[in-house]
């Protein structure tokens, strides 16, 4: 019955979501219903009360409908948004990336911020820790992600499964200990080609990344990075739904005024619960060979967004000629020139994620929530 009780602010049933307690029926039909809410002094409790009344008060032998109200535990409050998450992904398919990797999405709210460099170089930057990295180009419009690694022709595939182009990352830990991977996917190995357009045949653009999650055998990865089209369309909406498991970085420039258009993509995170791990500033204050620092695209940007969305400001990286110009030979600068500037800050920001970035505090809203006894509970019958 109350799964017909839909939260306010995560518009997921208050059943779905764990936020029933408890449910007591006397004898003489007084139903009493505990609701479990994020914070107890919720301005949206009169609302799921009187739902939740007009849900049971319609039941034979119900006479009476009293709402108590209690207040959730962090781990519950996680739990919950968990919970919306996964329901946010029903209906959709099952997909092929391991239910182990971990993934992140790098986002802007615009283009040419650098959001491509910055996943190339950060996929490179965690492979040469010896780890397997997917790099998932789903920048379908506007793919970059096959010249920036130097990598083309078409991808194979068997049994009606595509293979995604490896490249193979030497370890810079340690030379001696086994070398790391990138699996790379982009709509740019897709296009001029018979063979695989027949494979890909009845594809839809926006529905490509959803195929290019389902119909590519990624196979183990420690990581999968998605260079995600800029804005906060359809193919991020997608990729809440079939991976809701996905954490977002923010690429933003130092320019303080490009800030409320980065806002927009932490706000489509968070109407579709995906958490933002972190900002990162690209394109921050240019360091010349004597140690001199240029501003050349302002700066605060990063710091000011992350304020502005509650998530940390994780790296900056500089404004450096080789970051460009790996980029157009198709040798990531955090592969060749790792003691440079910016080469060093996507091997920084490489160590911090493996260090585990932890996902912020989940969101701030005061919907209830909570844990699943109502399933087993007897349904409001007297
Ligand atoms: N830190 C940087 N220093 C110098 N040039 C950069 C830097 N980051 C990106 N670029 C250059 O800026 C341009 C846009 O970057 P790109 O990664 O393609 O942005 P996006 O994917 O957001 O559109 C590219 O030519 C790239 O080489
Ligand atoms: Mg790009």
């Amino acid at each position: 019955m109350l799964a017909g009780v839909i939260d306010p602010e995560l518009h997921v049933s208050i059943v779905d979501l764990g936020m029933v307690d408890d449910i007591v029926v006397s004898d003489d039909g007084h139903v009493t219903v505990k609701v479990a809410l994020t914070t107890a002094g919720c301005p949206l409790r009169g609302q799921i009360k009187s739902e939740v009344q007009s849900k049971l008060r319609g039941l034979p032998g119900v006479n009476a409908v009293d709402v108590e109200y209690g207040e959730m535990t962090p781990e519950q409050k996680t739990a919950a948004m968990q919970r919306a998450r996964w329901n946010a992904r029903e209906g959709a398919e099952p997909t092929e990336v391991p239910s182990s990797t971990r993934v992140l999405a790098i986002a802007s709210g615009k283009g040419g911020v650098g959001k491509s460099s910055v996943t190339v170089n950060l996929a490179a930057a965690l492979a040469a820790r010896g780890l397997t990295v997917g790099v998932l180009d789903a920048d379908i419009w506007g793919f970059s992600v096959p010249r920036m690694l130097g990598i083309d022709g078409r991808l194979g595939g068997a049994e009606g499964k595509i293979h995604p182009h490896t490249l193979e990352v030497a370890n810079q830990l340690d030379p001696n200990a086994p070398a790391g991977e990138l699996k790379v996917v982009s709509m740019g190995f897709l296009v001029d080609d018979e063979g695989t357009a027949l494979m890909w045949r009845g594809l839809i653009l926006t529905k490509a990344v959803e195929q290019f999650l389902t119909d590519v055998r990624w196979g183990e990865m420690d990581y999968l990075l998605i260079d995600l089209p800029p804005g906060t369309g359809d193919i991020q909406m997608g990729l809440a739904r079939m991976l809701p498991q996905s954490e977002l970085l923010v690429v933003t420039t130092p320019a303080v005024a490009a800030q409320r258009v980065a806002v927009r993509a932490a706000d489509m995170a968070r109407r579709s619960y995906l958490k933002v791990v972190g900002v990162i500033e690209n394109m921050s204050e240019f360091v010349a060979p004597n140690g001199e620092r240029y501003a050349v695209f302002g700066e605060g940007g990063g710091a000011a967004l992350a304020a502005d969305i509650g998530a940390p400001l994780v790296a900056k990286i500089p404004l450096e000629p080789t970051v460009s110009a790996g980029g157009d030979a198709g040798h990531p600068v955090a592969i060749t020139d790792p003691e440079s500037p910016a080469g060093a800050a996507f091997h920084a920001l490489a160590a911090q994620i493996v260090a585990d970035l932890a996902p912020p505090i989940e969101m701030a809203g005061c919907t209830a929530r909570m844990l699943d006894l109502i399933e087993q509970s007897a349904p409001a019958k007297p």
